[in-house]
Parts: C-alpha cells; sequence; structure tokens
C-alpha cells in the first residue's frame, strides 16, 4: 500500500465506480428473468467497445446514443425485445443505484478539504440526472463530460479536461475507477490513480501503473492520509 501524495482533488470515473451500471437490468428481473445479469454484460461490454471504436473512427456519438444502440445490440441478441423493455432499462439508467459506500465517502472526502469532481463518458444530461437521483448534488466542484472534447477515454485528451477544469496539476489529482483500462490510462496520463477494482479483474497489460488497489471506495481515506 502507497500513502498518495499531496492529493489536492479526487476525480471519480462514473459508471461502476460511483454508481452500479448493475442496477439497470436488475431492477427488470420480472421481465427479464435469470437473463438480466447476461444483459448487464453483454450491454456495458458493447457500450465500451462502441465507445472506443468510435474514438478510433473519429465518428463521434454522445454516451445516450452508444448506450441505446448497446442496448439494442444486448436485448436483440438475448431475444429480450419485449414492449417497453428498451424504454424502461435506458430510464433506469438515469437512475442508478450510487454504491453503498459512496455517499458517506464522498462527504468525507469534502470535509477534508479536497476537491472532488466526476470525469465521465456520460453525456451531461446523464450524469446530472445520476448525481441528483443519488442526492449527491452539492458535492461535486465540477461533473465533467467527454462531451466537452469530443471523444471518449481513454483519449488523453479526456484526462486533461480534469486538469484543465479543476486547475490542479495532473500529480496532484488522485483519479478513481473501477475500470481497469481507465485506470491504467490515467496513470499513464501523469495522474496519481486508485484502481477501485470491484469486479476482481486482473491487471491489465497497458500503459500505466496505478498507486494502489481497493475493492470498495471505504479504502480511499486511509490511503489519502484522512483516515
Ligand atoms: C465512465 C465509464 C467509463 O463513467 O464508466 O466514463
Amino acid at each position: 500500500m502507497t500513502t498518495l501524495k499531496g492529493a489536492k482533488a479526487c476525480v471519480f470515473d462514473a459508471y461502476g465506480t460511483l454508481f452500479d451500471f448493475a442496477s439497470a437490468a436488475r431492477s427488470c428481473r420480472d421481465e427479464i428473468g435469470d437473463d438480466f445479469e447476461k444483459l448487464t454484460v453483454l450491454w456495458r461490454d458493447k457500450q465500451l467497445q462502441y465507445t472506443w471504436l468510435r474514438a478510433a473512427q473519429e465518428r463521434h456519438a454522445d454516451f445516450w446514443q452508444v448506450t441505446g444502440d448497446a442496448l439494442d445490440f444486448a436485448l436483440e441478441t438475448l431475444a429480450l425485445q419485449k414492449a417497453g423493455l428498451r424504454d424502461r432499462l435506458m430510464s433506469l439508467y438515469l437512475a442508478l443505484d450510487a454504491f453503498p459506500e459512496a455517499p458517506a465517502l464522498l462527504g468525507r472526502l469534502k470535509a477534508a478539504g479536497l476537491g472532488l469532481a466526476i470525469l465521465s463518458n456520460g453525456t451531461p444530461r446523464m450524469l446530472q440526472a445520476v448525481v441528483e437521483n443519488a442526492r449527491l448534488d452539492g458535492l461535486f466542484d465540477a461533473v465533467l463530460s467527454v462531451e466537452d472534447v469530443g471523444i471518449y477515454k481513454p483519449s488523453r485528451k479526456v484526462y486533461q479536461l480534469a486538469v484543465d477544469r479543476l486547475g490542479v496539476p495532473k500529480e496532484k489529482i488522485c483519479f478513481l475507477s473501477s475500470n481497469a483500462w481507465d485506470a491504467y490510462a490515467a496513470s499513464a496520463f501523469g495522474m496519481q490513480v486508485v484502481w477501485c477494482n470491484r469486479y476482481g479483474q486482473r491487471p491489465e497489460r497497458l500503459p500505466g501503473n496505478p498507486d494502489d488497489e481497493i475493492r470498495s471506495l471505504d479504502a480511499l481515506p486511509a490511503l489519502l492520509g484522512i483516515a
């Protein structure tokens, strides 16, 4: 365990890190049945693939469209094209559950004087909706969307957006993501990084080397020396 050095701000990934993207399909178990976990995995995988593929093709479409396109692919693959289900799942994506430890953790970091921000692929509207729904509004100094740079993570332009908007040098930013590829990319960019490895993934073989790995956000204050 390394103690993070001189962090002035904590910047969080949204989906999978603060907000549980699995809660959408889980809430539709009545219609989806036992396939709800398969749907979560396929929807998420396809959503991320589409962000990377669109970035490589320089054909950006916003995360609401990409999320809907990925959902259409997943529903068709699993033969779950029921009337109203797509709209229900997309609405639930605007009201995802926050992970249970997130609200108190954010309050604690703020009380310790750290700047707080979200840096996400989500559109401003999607992010505002999940933040308000989880009653986390007011805690963040900035809720930053890739829409301001027109390309998805892990483009360096996205991580630079946090530096520019917060006015904090990259080495004084502690970035948190449960997505290993996102954590590695932020580390390669030059931020201090804590990989919140909720899903027990193996390390990536990609540039970057996260400073710490934790299983839930509860372990963060000790790393920041504010436990
Ligand atoms: C985000 C995705 C990558 O919030 O989880 O940017």
